[in-house]
């Protein structure tokens, strides 16, 4: 490796062979791939799938420190607290911007004008309606269908209209040549990807409600239209609550973006692919379906329920330090203290609150943070409330099912995936698909042994599990049939 072009560099002793290697230190960050030059010779009897005269790897299971991308969009000091979109603090946004402004921020890096403003909120609220074809694929879903199985889904299908808008039909440049015409083409998918966003959720909700589809109406802001859209049946002149339209706005706000967590980590990683970007939203749509991600605030919600009325919290708590339950809402990755964006919602409910009234499990709720918030186990974990631990509280006082709250999440995070995907095709030195490596350590060659020759390996995670087949009728079980086994 030849000498650092920085000052700053690391200095790695391979005790293997002796050699000493110097690796530039550029960001505060070290480039894994330096690391391949770190080679040695086998040792006798060491596996060869280590490929240890291939270079060193670097392992790192869950991404705990790595750093795949270099970014402009937002910055989090999770030690201290901080939140920060293109440099303002999520405090300062949640106060004086609303949404669409910071989607704005978000994507093209600075506030905008009024006329720019104008523009954007013209073209994506312009952008809401869909192909009427989609109101088919809603309606195929079965009546209790996960609304976030169908929004995964509708994205991806929402893909299917657009032959202009994807790589594999227009070629795979078609986001990444960074000329006018191509920047105007991917603005055009984000405008219609914010835009038919709330679309599709309300059509989601209103679907298992079995009421008829609306159309987004004209002259409301984007939250108010959202509102709208799910709960305008007949009456004249409906305005939805501006008190709860300000609210979902600003949780929409504080979920635009939180650099790279795993939904937005997976957008990227099918984006690299130089997949259409509704393949990659879906995806990411996917990801953020999980219980450890965007399923928290119905988890909290879930939790709060089962522990019922206050005097059952002390009892919880307990059974979270033997580790018999997980206290939903609390602990974060990044954040080691509390999530600056639990104290702004924490604010929010109190507002919404004051029209719909208090949510029964508020107390239960307040008394729960009290407790963990002064116990020895979650302090010295640094286990703090994170934005899941309030948001589930205010939906529910907004009359959200707990199976809608991922979608509440999923909306406004539609515009944190685009301003990544956005920047990532846009990055000089273009786009590498991402392919990470593994550490190998099945087993060594061996060959194929023929069906009547083999020893079989049984027992439990090993083999197929036998299952029971519960959707067959006591009639169909006790039927006669050709069977194999
Ligand atoms: C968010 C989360 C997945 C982060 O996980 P992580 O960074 O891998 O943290 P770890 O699982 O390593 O946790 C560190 C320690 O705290 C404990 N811990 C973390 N979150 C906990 C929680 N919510 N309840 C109880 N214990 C928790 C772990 O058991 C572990 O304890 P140990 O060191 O004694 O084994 C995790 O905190 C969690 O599951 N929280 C609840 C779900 C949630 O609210 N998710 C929304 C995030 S916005």
């Amino acid at each position: 490796m030849g000498a650092p072009a920085t000052t700053d560099s690391l200095t790695v002793r391979d005790e293997r062979t002796g050699k000493t290697y110097s690796i530039p230190i550029v960001n505060n960050s070290i480039s894994a791939t330096a690391f391949k030059a770190i080679k040695a010779p086998k040792k006798s009897g060491e596996r060869e799938e280590n490929e240890t005269e291939r270079g060193l790897r670097v392992s790192d299971k869950g991404f705990l420190n790595t750093a795949v991308i270099t970014s402009e969009i937002t910055y989090i000091d999770g030690e201290a607290g901080v939140l920060r979109y293109r440099g303002y603090p999520i405090e300062q946004l949640a106060t004086q911007s609303n949404f669409l402004e910071t989607a704005y921020l978000l994507i093209y890096g600075a506030l905008p004008s009024s006329s720019q403003f104008a523009s954007f909120e013209y073209e994506v609220t312009r952008h809401s309606i869909l192909h009427v074809d989609t109101e088919s694929l809603f309606r195929a879903f079965r009546y209790d269908a996960h609304p976030m199985a169908m929004m995964t889904s509708a994205f991806a299908a929402l893909g299917s209209y657009y032959s202009e808008a994807n790589p594999s039909l227009q070629g795979q440049t078609l986001y990444t040549k960074g000329d006018p015409q191509s920047i105007a083409n991917m603005d055009k998918q984000i405008f219609r990807l914010i835009g038919k966003a709330t679309t599709l959720a309300a059509m989601a909700y209103r679907v298992r409600q079995g009421r008829p589809f609306v159309q987004p109406p004209t002259g409301m802001g984007y939250t108010e239209s959202f509102l709208y859209q799910m709960d305008h049946l007949t009456e004249e002149n409906y305005k939805p609550s501006p008190v709860l339209a300000k609210a979902l706005d600003i949780l929409f706000l504080l979920h635009a973006d939180h650099e790279l967590n795993a939904s937005c980590t997976t957008v990227l990683q099918t984006g690299s692919s130089l997949v259409d970007p509704y393949s990659a939203i879906a995806t990411g749509c996917a990801s953020l379906y999980g219980p450890l991600h965007g399923g928290a605030n119905e988890a909290v919600i879930r939790m709060l329920i089962s522990i019922g009325s206050p005097e059952n919290v002390p009892a919880f708590v307990e059974a979270v330090k033997r580790r018999e339950k997980v206290l939903s809402g609390f602990g974060h990755r990044v954040y080691k203290t509390s999530d600056p964006r639990s104290f702004i919602v924490r604010q929010i409910a109190d507002e919404v609150f004051k029209v719909t009234g208090k949510d029964e499990l508020l107390e239960t709720a307040m008394l729960l943070h009290k407790i963990a918030m002064n116990d020895e186990y979650f302090i010295k974990r640094k286990l703090a409330p994170n934005v899941d631990f309030w948001s589930g509280l205010i939906y529910r006082a907004m009359g959200f099912p707990l199976d809608f709250f991922p979608v509440l999440f999923a909306v406004p995070r539609v515009v944190g995936w685009l301003a990544h995907w956005r920047q990532m095709m846009l990055q000089s030195g273009g786009v590498k698909i991402w392919r990470p490596r593994q550490i190998y350590v099945g087993s060594g060659k061996r060959d194929y042994v023929p069906i009547n020759s083999r020893e079989s390996v049984a027992g439990f995670k090993k083999e197929p599990s036998s299952i029971a087949h519960t959707g067959q009728s006591k009639r169909a079980q006790l039927a006669e049939h050709r069977c194999k086994l």
